[in-house]
């Protein structure tokens, strides 16, 4: 899987989001150490403070199907400027990788690419006794 059939497959799921209220369409495509590929887009509600992020819904779908070594994921929107993930998308992300590789990209083709240690270098980790 080729980082621009990552893109396109972002690309494709963005068009459903479901962003009423903020008109804000991010698509998600998310890469697995198995080479399989699950998409997510950003879901909001009338009760804004429900809405969940595309990058979530993407790890959402790939832990269903079991999938939880996770190797890259791309996220596509409508900007001037590739636009960086949520925190709380980080935080999550993290549960089930420790340094995924990140790409930021617009429609018009424009890409930052991050590791998600750069973006997110204390991520809280499960606690433990040792
Ligand atoms: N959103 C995402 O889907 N991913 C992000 O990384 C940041 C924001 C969504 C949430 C909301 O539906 C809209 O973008 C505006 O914040």
């Amino acid at each position: 899987m080729t980082e621009k059939e990552l893109i396109k497959k972002a690309t494709q799921a963005r068009s459903k989001a479901h962003a009423p209220y903020s008109k804000f369409l991010v698509g998600a495509a998310l890469l697995t150490e198995k080479g399989k590929v699950y998409t997510g887009v950003n879901v909001e509600n009338a009760s804004y403070g429900l809405t969940v992020c595309a990058e979530r819904v993407a790890v959402f779908n790939a832990v269903t199907d079991g999938e939880k070594k996770l190797k890259k994921i791309v996220i596509v929107t409508d900007t001037d400027q590739p636009k960086s993930l949520c925190g709380a998308c980080l935080q999550v992300l993290s549960e089930f990788c420790a340094d995924l590789e990140i790409v930021c990209a617009t429609l018009k083709g424009k890409k930052n690419k991050y590791r998600l240690r750069e973006l997110l270098p204390k991520a809280f980790k499960r606690m433990s006794k040792d």
